[in-house]
């Protein structure tokens, strides 16, 4: 006898995102891939899913996802998109709604976005525009993912004039975060999402961040219970956050705690495999710890902390860790004057009074910033 497939499995936790009619829950455990079928089936306007991944996890977890859909009685088909960065373009996005259209959709179909944060941006953005929005649904398969992009509803795509410019707020109507399905990634796309992790201590968990130090490296070695009892904090405290702020209006912008100094490193070295975005989070917090302590904000034994704990998970904390080129403060300062999330031409930054007290602020001087960068060139 075979029993029947259950909406979650036992080794899962279950969290909402209050947004009032767009909330949505976050399941997040082991095995929760092979039942999303059930999970997915009172929640969808219609049994027809078209399913979006990448080449890579097409070929990992496909067959256990639509497996789960034939057991529910859900029709689907696949759209599979190349791995990378690169996918998230126009071309890619235009070529992927022609595609879903052609195969035939109604208003009642459902996306589900398989993959990491590049399928599910494109995959939540084409969600939003076809036929004036459809529902969909996130199965992030990478930390960073189950962590950070798969929660709160910013989708989009790339264009030349930068990253993420292109897009819209449009909410998924459930997250399905399977841990196991982490086994698969490798250590350099862990590390990368693991910096996500350590970025929601830093903002206002200090005793998250004093449990990532003790367990972060069991973590990250594949102890299932730590990855777990992480990815459920991260998104508890994403999805508080969002649900305090959709749409980056204040607290939301906490959010980008390392960011600022992160984008100028990736634009500078192509936002491609030199750099992951991870990576250059990771070396962003270091560097708005960093720029906190110079501003007399917060101690410095704060900042070598937070640099210690990068560093022992394996994450660049400092220029020496970062691919070598000819850095420079001032080129790095022009690109974070151009970032999206600059207004009126002021530099806005996350910065910390200490480990788990961070804070917006504006109107922080160029010259400190460039300073702060100067010393960490020079010190590498
Ligand atoms: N929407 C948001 O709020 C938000 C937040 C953060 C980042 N992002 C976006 O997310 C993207 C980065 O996401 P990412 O780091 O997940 O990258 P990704 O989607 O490119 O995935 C990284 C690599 O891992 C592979 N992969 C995925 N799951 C796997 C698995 N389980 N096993 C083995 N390989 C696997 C992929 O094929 C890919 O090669 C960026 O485009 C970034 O802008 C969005
Ligand atoms: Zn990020």
């Amino acid at each position: 006898m075979t029993a029947e497939p259950t909406a979650t499995p036992a080794a899962s936790e279950r969290l909402a995102v209050a947004l009032g009619e767009r909330s949505y829950e976050i399941v997040v455990g082991s095995g929760v891939l092979d039942h999303a079928g059930a999970s997915l089936g009172a929640l969808l306007a219609s049994p027809r899913v078209v399913i979006v991944t990448d080449t890579t996890v097409d070929y990992l977890y496909s067959a256990r996802l639509t497996r789960s859909l034939d057991d529910a009685g859900i029709a689907w088909r696949t759209e599979v998109l190349p791995v990378g960065e690169g996918t998230k373009d126009f071309r890619h996005l235009s070529g992927l709604c022609e595609r879903i259209l052609a195969g035939g959709i109604d208003r009642g179909t459902t996306l589900i976005a398989l993959g990491g944060g590049v399928i599910g941006d494109i995959t939540g953005f084409a969600a939003g525009i076809l036929l004036r929005g459809l529902d969909f649904v996130q199965v992030p398969t990478t930390l960073l993912a189950q962590v950070d992009s798969s929660v709160g509803g910013k989708t989009g795509i790339n264009t030349p004039q930068g990253k993420n410019l292109v897009g819209l707020f449009h909410q998924p109507r459930l997250v399905l975060a399977d841990t196991t399905t982490l086994d698969t990634l490798d250590a350099r796309q862990l590390r990368a999402g693991y910096a996500e992790v350590v970025k929601y201590g830093l903002i206002d968990d200090p005793a998250f961040f004093a449990w990532l130090e003790a367990n972060g490296s069991a973590l990250l070695a594949g102890d299932a219970a730590a990855r777990r009892h992480a990815i459920v904090t991260s998104c508890a405290s994403k999805a508080r956050i969002v649900g305090l702020d959709e749409r980056e209006a204040g607290v939301r912008a906490l959010l980008n705690l390392g960011h600022t100094f992160g984008h100028a490193l990736e634009a500078e070295t192509g936002f491609g495999d030199a750099l992951l975005h991870g990576e250059a989070v990771a070396a962003g917090m270091a560097l708005a710890f960093d720029l906190s302590a110079r501003l007399g904000l917060c101690a410095a034994a704060d900042a070598s902390r937070v640099r210690a704990h990068l560093i022992a998970a394996g994450l660049p904390a400092g220029f020496a860790a970062l691919p070598r080129r000819a850095w420079d403060a001032d080129v790095l300062l022009d690109h974070m004057t151009r970032d999206k999330k600059v207004r009126d031409g002021k530099l806005t930054f996350v910065l910390a009074f200490g480990i788990g007290k961070a804070f917006t602020a504006r109107d922080v001087p160029a010259a400190a910033v460039v300073a702060a960068l100067s010393d960490a060139i020079t010190a590498a």
